[in-house]
Order: structure tokens, then C-alpha cells, then sequence
């Protein structure tokens, strides 16, 4: 989806590179409206903040009804549009005269992308059991809505009346959106249900699903918080970035401690970055000459999903689809997000 990354601007304004003056502390002079509400009066791990950020129930980024996910309000009608070149016009058009900064691809291409889901499901599950179908940020409905209508029009009657659909999503907003946009088929709502809570909290799925079933998560992995680990220079261990307020409560900084969150730590240990242990005697006296400051941004919460997600419905089949690079990234740091605002009828393009 464009432009969505940690979709939060708040987050803007933080994450730039700080001046090292210790390895503890540094002061980076930003300010925000909301990120100092953040924090509190102990340090937190960057992926709380922007956990925080970005699902606070009153100013998190998906708590506000309108903006968070946008919505096409009609289909784009392809077959009438002359090519790539008609299509980006078109889409150009859109979002001029939409005020959301981006749509993601089951919304762009809908109704034909939740159909592609649901035929691909159809042909590979066994429709001789009921089928099980659960979606994990399903924004507007707009892919569940897809997926239901194609299973009713075009799998046995005895498959869509044994379907079970179970929407989990964290955003109350985009909840009752959701059960709004599927309701518009009235008989889809005795299958469907919105859990609103977080997905990577392993106490709401309860017990093991031990039947088979079906996961879709559409441009959610990548949305969800970070870690960040610092180093400073080439060769010094990585450490943990916590975010903190400096005394005078209105600016935050950054605070620096050796890694020691599991969830980080396995992080680390997966993407292999701490793979760096026979530093030669060159490199060693060459970082102490031209230190040169490490970031690196760490999927946690990413890891977290996936690894609760395998606990809790371990026969599942997992169906995501994601951003697999970000163009004009201009954060610092290793894998960083991508951070973007909309002014009046102006967006950054990206294209699918
Ligand atoms: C970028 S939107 C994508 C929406 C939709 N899947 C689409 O493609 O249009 C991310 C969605 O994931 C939800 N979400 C993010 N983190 C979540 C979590 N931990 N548990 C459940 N839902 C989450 C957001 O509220 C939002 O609905």
C-alpha cells in the first residue's frame, strides 16, 4: 500500500538521526503534540511507542474513523481504461479527490482481488469440512465482503452455509466499518464476526485451534511496530533504543542499553546481525578512527504475530501480501519505515 509504513506521522519528527554525545543519552530537540503523552515517566521500548502511536483507542494512527484505511467509493472500471498510462491518470485522479493518503491493492483492485483470494482458497482447501476463514486487520471489510460474495455465488450452497468468517482487528473504528461493509449482504452476517483486540496477544486467541483453517492478513506485517538497535560504529555490539523524556517533559530522546528484550534478542538472532564476532584488528582501529553510527530497524512485532499465530492455529494456511521494498525512504537506518503525509492534492505515487 502506499505510503502506510508504521503509518504514523507522529513518528516523524523521532526517529531522526540523534547526536551522540555518551553511549546513554542523546537530545535530539524535537517536539510533538502527542508523542510526549506517549511516554511516561519511565523509558519505553520503540516498538511501545509505536505500538501507542499507532493504536492508542483515542489518537492512534487506526483508531480515527476516516483517513486510517481509505476507501474507494466506486470500483475502478479497468476494462475501460486504455493501458498503464490511462491507469495511473485515473488513479491520480482518485486520490485528488479523496483526502486519504493511501489505498491498498484489495481496495484498488476490488472486487477482483478478494475474488482471487477466495478461488484460491476454493481450489486448494477441502470444501468437505467446513471452511474456517480468519482475517487479521481487515481494514473497511472490503476483502472479507469480496471473499463471502464470490464463496456464495460460486462454491456449493452447503460450503458458503458452513463458513465460518472471523474478522480480528484491532481498530474499533475499522471494526464496526467492517461489520458495516459486510453487512450489506444480509445473509453473510450469521457468519461473519469482528474480535476487536490485537492479534500478536496470544491470550485472545485461548485454546490451540486444532482444525485446519485459513489466515489472510493484508498489508499488515509490515505495518506493525518496530524495535530499533543502534550501534556506534562498526564493530560495537548492538544495543537497544528505548525512547525517554528529558526533564524538561516536553522532548524525548533517545536511551541506549545493551540488548537484552528476548523479543529483540531473537529478532537479532533470526535476521542474523549479531554474526559479526571475529572483528579483525584493521576494521577494529578503522571504526575508532571513522566511527560510523549504526541503526537498524527490527520487524518485532512482525516476529511476534507470526510466532503467536503458530502457536495458536498451527494447521493454519497463511495467505499475506505486503510492501516487499519502499521507495524514498528517508528515515535513517537499516530496513526503515517509510513515513508520509498527504498535502492538499498532493501525494507521494507510488505505484503497485
Ligand atoms: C494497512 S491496514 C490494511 C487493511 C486491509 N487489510 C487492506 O489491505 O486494506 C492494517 C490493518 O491492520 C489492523 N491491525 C494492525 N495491527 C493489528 C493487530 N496487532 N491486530 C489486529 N489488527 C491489526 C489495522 O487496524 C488495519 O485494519
Amino acid at each position: 500500500m502506499s505510503s502506510r509504513s508504521l503509518a504514523s506521522r507522529n513518528l516523524n519528527f523521532l526517529f531522526h538521526r540523534p547526536r551522540v554525545i555518551s553511549n546513554e543519552f542523546t537530545t535530539p530537540p524535537f517536539q510533538a503534540l502527542y508523542s510526549t503523552h506517549i511516554v511516561g515517566d519511565k523509558p519505553i521500548l520503540v516498538r511501545d511507542f509505536i505500538h501507542s502511536a499507532l493504536y492508542h483507542p483515542k489518537h492512534g494512527y487506526f483508531s480515527q474513523r476516516s483517513r486510517s484505511v481509505g476507501v474507494l467509493e466506486r470500483s475502478i472500471k479497468f476494462n475501460q481504461l486504455e493501458g498503464r498510462k490511462a491507469y495511473i491518470n485515473h488513479l491520480d485522479k482518485v486520490y485528488k479527490q479523496s483526502d486519504t493518503s493511501w489505498f491498498t491493492p484489495v481496495e484498488l483492485f476490488k472486487p477482483w482481488y478478494a475474488h482471487g483470494i477466495a478461488e484460491a482458497i476454493m481450489r486448494t482447501a477441502n470444501l468437505s469440512v467446513p471452511l474456517k476463514i480468519y482475517e487479521i486487520g481487515g481494514g473497511s471489510g472490503t476483502c472479507a465482503k469480496g471473499i463471502m460474495d464470490y464463496i456464495m455465488l460460486n462454491a456449493p450452497a452447503r460450503v458458503y452455509n458452513s463458513l465460518t468468517y472471523t474478522s480480528v482487528e484491532i481498530s474499533p473504528s475499522l471494526a464496526e466499518i467492517q461489520k458495516e461493509t459486510v453487512g450489506e449482504v444480509r445473509s453473510h452476517l450469521s457468519k461473519f464476526k469482528v474480535e476487536c483486540r490485537d492479534a500478536a496477544d496470544r491470550s485472545g486467541w485461548r485454546d490451540v485451534e486444532q482444525q485446519p483453517c485459513w489466515v489472510i492478513m493484508l498489508e499488515v506485517l509490515d505495518n506493525l511496530p518496530h524495535d530499533l538497535i543502534y550501534s556506534e560504529n562498526q564493530v560495537l555490539p548492538w544495543k537497544e533504543v528505548w525512547v525517554e523524556k528529558q526533564q524538561d517533559r516536553k522532548t524525548l530522546s533517545e536511551l541506549y542499553k545493551p540488548l537484552q528484550d528476548p523479543l529483540i534478542k531473537r529478532c537479532v538472532e533470526v535476521m542474523e546481525l549479531d554474526s559479526n564476532q571475529s572483528v579483525s584488528k584493521v576494521s577494529s582501529i578503522w571504526s575508532k578512527v571513522f566511527p560510523k553510527p549504526r541503526r537498524c530497524w527490527l520487524p518485532t512485532g512482525c516476529l511476534k504475530l507470526l510466532e503467536v499465530l503458530h502457536d495458536a492455529l498451527p494447521k493454519m494456511s497463511l495467505i499475506a501480501s505486503d510492501f516487499s521494498y519502499l521507495p524514498d525512504v528517508s528515515i535513517p537506518g537499516e530496513r526503515a519505515p517509510l513515513v508520509s503525509t498527504k498535502t492538499i492534492a498532493e501525494e507521494a505515487g507510488w505505484q503497485r
